[in-house]
């Protein structure tokens, strides 16, 4: 058996990955060019994360991810950001090979994409919104768990919702939530989905553009929480340190740049900026940051490069599916 040929191609529309491994979209400014075009020439599919830059930040992003890789190259944004429309149309323009829409539910994000033969898949956390993308036109539908970084839509665990997920739709399903090694890739295949959607191993590489501040916070983290709502109306996972307060304190309204469609940080609750938040902790400003990780943090403790994430992962596919298939490796 051969490493290359192990894992199943991941098709989603008109595109085909080598590898079943979509690196999941990273907000502000973690998952850009270098980190989307390491995973795409590996042969996974590379995200851009689009919310709390400009469109011509977007642009000059996907330029630099053209030029280090032939692979393939999408972008994530959120539909809660103001510039939503103007991100995606601009990357539409930069003939980006895919758009995965988080945080809310567009219905315009299909047309757009459509007419522009650009492949879309949003990201869903209940049955009613994975049928509701599939009758849109969505090519295929990320579902995300409880265990996920960022931003939730449930609280629900990917191992609850996947199967109801998988009935629903006929449309590949992509899985993502607490994914951190090729065993857990071989599991979520076996339980139907197409491919894996991989936030938190990705943040913690060589290629993210987290600050080393940042890449220090995950590698000392035991383990994560899910913090009251954000400005966007929905609670998100973060890291859960004594030291540094969940919930930062940046954001007051004269620092407020709009970046929200419908912002809830006057509420005396909330009081903080996300974008800003984001951004204090991807340039190194941990106090005044929010840190997003995965529920599964506490288990990773290097940042290596992409390439050394893919191999371990194909090692330890493989190695399950010798153990569960009783598949022999080839002599020499
Ligand atoms: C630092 C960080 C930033 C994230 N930013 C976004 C984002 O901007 N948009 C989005 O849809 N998901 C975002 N996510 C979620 C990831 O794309 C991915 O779906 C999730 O992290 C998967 O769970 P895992 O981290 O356990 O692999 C973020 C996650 C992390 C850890």
């Amino acid at each position: 058996m051969n490493e290359n040929t192990i894992f199943p191609k991941l098709k989603i529309g008109k595109l085909e990955a080598d590898l079943p491994i979509v690196q999941g979209g990273m907000a502000v400014r973690i998952s850009l060019a270098p980190l989307a075009a390491a995973v795409a020439n590996e042969g996974g599919i590379g995200l851009i994360a689009a919310s709390g830059i400009t469109p011509d930040e977007l642009v000059r992003h996907i330029r630099q991810a053209r030029e280090l890789t032939k692979g393939i190259i999408g972008i994530n944004v959120m539909v809660a950001v103001r510039e939503f429309a103007d991100l995606v149309k601009a990357a539409i323009s930069e003939k980006i090979d895919l758009v995965v829409a988080g945080a809310g539910f567009s219905r315009d994000v299909f047309g757009w994409c459509k007419n522009a033969g650009v492949t879309v898949a949003p990201i869903v956390s209940s049955e009613r919104v994975a049928s509701l993308a599939e009758k849109f036109g969505a090519d295929a539908i990320v579902v995300e768990g409880k265990e996920a970084g960022g931003h939730l839509g449930t609280d629900e665990s990917l191992a609850s919702l996947l199967p109801r997920i998988l009935k629903k739709v006929k449309v590949p399903v992509i899985a993502a939530g607490g994914i951190i090694n090729g065993r857990d890739i071989y599991n979520i295949l076996k339980a139907g989905a197409k491919g894996v959607q991989i936030g938190t191993r990705f943040a913690m590489s060589k290629e993210s553009s987290a600050s080393e501040a940042m890449k220090k916070v995950w590698l000392r983290s035991t383990g994560s929480i899910i913090t009251g709502m954000s400005p966007t109306g929905m609670p998100s996972r973060a890291v859960d340190t004594t030291d540094i307060e969940a919930m930062p304190k940046v954001g007051n309204r004269n620092k407020c740049v709009r970046c929200l469609k419908n912002c809830s940080h006057r509420d005396e609750q909330i009081k903080f900026c996300i974008i800003k938040a984001l951004e204090n902790a991807q340039e190194g400003a941990i106090d005044d940051g929010l840190v997003f990780c995965g529920e599964r943090i506490g288990e990773l403790h290097d940042i290596i490069s992409v390439k050394e994430i893919m191999a371990r992962f194909k090692r330890e596919y493989m190695s399950v599916v010798r153990e569960e298939e009783g598949v022999k490796p080839c002599a020499g």
